[in-house]
C-alpha cells in the first residue's frame, strides 16, 4: 500500500466549542482541505473518558458537525463522521495498548491535570486516552494532523506507538509485502499566532470548555453582545500596547489578545503591533470586538441553523462514517496479518 499524504483531526462533543478551538484547531482543518484529503472526526469515544449525559453527547456531537460545516468544511469532498460509527478505531486501539509501555502514559501530562488528586477514581479510559487518539490517527495512516499546542504530547506518543509498531513487527510488514515500515510517523501542525489562547480572566491559562466561568472564554454560538461584553470585560494591564513582540513578553493577557486578534485576521503579532503598538487598550478593544463579531457571527448564526436539522447533520455523519470505515477497514485488515491474528 502506498502511503498518501492525509489529515486527520478530531474534536471531543464536551460542552461549548469556544475561540480555542477555532483558532488552534478548526481555521487549520478548513485550509489544509485545499492541499490534502483530510479526514475529520468527533470524537465521541474520547468524550466519555468522563461521564456525559447521553442526550447531552448527542446534542454535542450534532452541534461539533454543524460547526464543522459551518466554518467551511465540506463533507463531500473530504470526511466528517462521529468515531463510534467506525469500530477499527476501538479495535486498534487494542492493538496499541499492547504496544504502547506503562511508562509513556505515565507521563501524559493531560492525564495527570485531569486527574488531579483524583487518580484512583478516575476511568481507565482516560489513562489509556492517548492510544485512541493514535489509533484514530494511524487506522487511516494519516501523515499531517493539525491541532493546539496542548495536544503536542499527544502526538509525540502517536509518534512513538507508530515507530514501536514498525519496529517490533519489522519483519512480518516485510513478509507479508506490506513495505518496510506500516505506519507513518505523523507530523503534528501546530502554527500561527494561537496555538494557544489563553482564558480572557486569567492569562496563565488555557481557554477551556471546562473553566467554570463562561466570561473566560468565546463560545461558537456566542451572540455579538456576548461577545462584545466578553472582550470588554477581558482582564488586561495598565499599559498602552507596544509597538514590539518583545513588548509582550511579560504581558500574557496582552500577548493574548493580540495574537486572538492576529489570528482572526490572518495576519501576524507584529503586524498588529504596527498599527496598534502605542495606543490605548481601549481602542485596540473595540477593534478587536468589530473583527470578532464579523468572523463569528455567521458561524454563530450557522451552527444554531444547522442543528435544526438533525436529520441532516445524521447524514452527514453517516456517509462520512461509511467512507472512513473503508479506509479503515483496509488498516486492520493488514494489521491482523502483521500481528498474526487469523482472519476471515
Ligand atoms: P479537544 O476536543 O480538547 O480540542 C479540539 C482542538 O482544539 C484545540 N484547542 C485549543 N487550541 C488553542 N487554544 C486553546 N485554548 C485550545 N483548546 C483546545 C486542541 O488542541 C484540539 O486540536 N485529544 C483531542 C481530540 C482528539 C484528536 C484525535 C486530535 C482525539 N483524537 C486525533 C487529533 C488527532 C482533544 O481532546 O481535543
Amino acid at each position: 500500500m502506498a502511503l498518501k499524504q492525509r489529515v486527520f483531526s478530531g474534536v471531543q462533543p464536551t460542552g461549548n466549542l469556544h475561540l480555542g478551538n477555532y483558532l488552534g484547531a478548526i481555521t487549520k482543518f478548513v485550509a489544509l482541505q485545499e492541499s490534502y484529503d483530510c479526514i475529520y472526526c468527533v470524537v465521541d469515544m474520547h468524550a466519555i473518558t468522563v461521564w456525559q449525559e447521553p442526550h447531552e453527547l448527542s446534542h454535542a456531537t450534532r452541534e461539533v458537525t454543524a460547526a464543522f460545516l459551518a466554518c467551511g468544511i465540506d463533507p463531500k469532498k473530504h470526511i466528517v463522521f462521529n468515531q463510534s460509527q467506525v469500530a477499527e478505531h476501538a479495535e486498534l486501539a487494542w492493538v496499541f495498548n499492547c504496544v504502547a509501555r506503562l511508562g509513556w502514559l505515565n507521563r501524559m501530562t493531560q492525564f495527570k491535570e485531569k486527574a488531579g488528586k483524583d487518580r484512583e477514581n478516575v476511568s481507565v479510559g482516560l489513562y489509556a486516552y492517548p492510544n485512541l487518539m493514535a489509533a484514530d490517527i494511524l487506522v487511516y495512516r494519516a501523515t499531517h494532523v493539525p491541532v493546539g499546542e496542548d495536544q503536542k504530547q499527544h502526538l509525540e506518543l502517536s509518534r512513538d506507538i507508530a515507530q514501536k509498531f514498525n519496529i517490533d513487527y519489522a519483519a512480518s510488514i516485510n513478509n507479508h509485502g506490506y513495505g518496510e515500515t506500516f505506519f507513518p510517523l505523523p507530523e503534528p501542525i501546530i502554527q500561527g499566532p494561537a496555538t494557544r489562547v489563553m482564558s480572557l480572566r486569567d492569562g496563565s491559562k488555557k481557554m477551556s470548555k471546562s473553566d467554570a466561568s463562561d466570561q473566560s472564554r468565546i463560545n461558537l454560538t456566542d451572540d455579538a453582545d456576548a461577545i462584545a461584553l466578553k472582550i470588554r470585560r477581558a482582564k488586561t494591564d495598565p499599559h498602552a500596547l507596544p509597538s514590539e513582540e518583545k513588548g509582550l513578553e511579560t504581558r500574557p493577557e496582552a500577548e493574548n489578545l493580540v495574537g486572538i486578534y492576529a489570528a482572526l485576521n490572518d495576519t501576524t503579532k507584529a503586524q498588529v503591533l504596527s498599527e496598534f503598538g502605542g495606543g490605548q487598550f481601549s481602542t485596540f478593544k473595540s477593534a478587536l470586538v468589530d473583527l470578532a463579531v464579523a468572523k463569528l457571527g455567521p458561524i454563530g448564526g450557522e451552527m444554531k441553523r444547522l442543528v435544526q436539522d438533525p436529520v441532516y447533520i445524521d447524514s452527514i455523519l453517516a456517509d462520512g462514517s461509511q467512507r472512513a470505515q473503508a479506509i479503515a477497514a483496509e488498516t486492520m485488515k493488514a494489521v491482523k496479518d502483521i500481528v498474526g491474528f487469523v482472519r476471515r
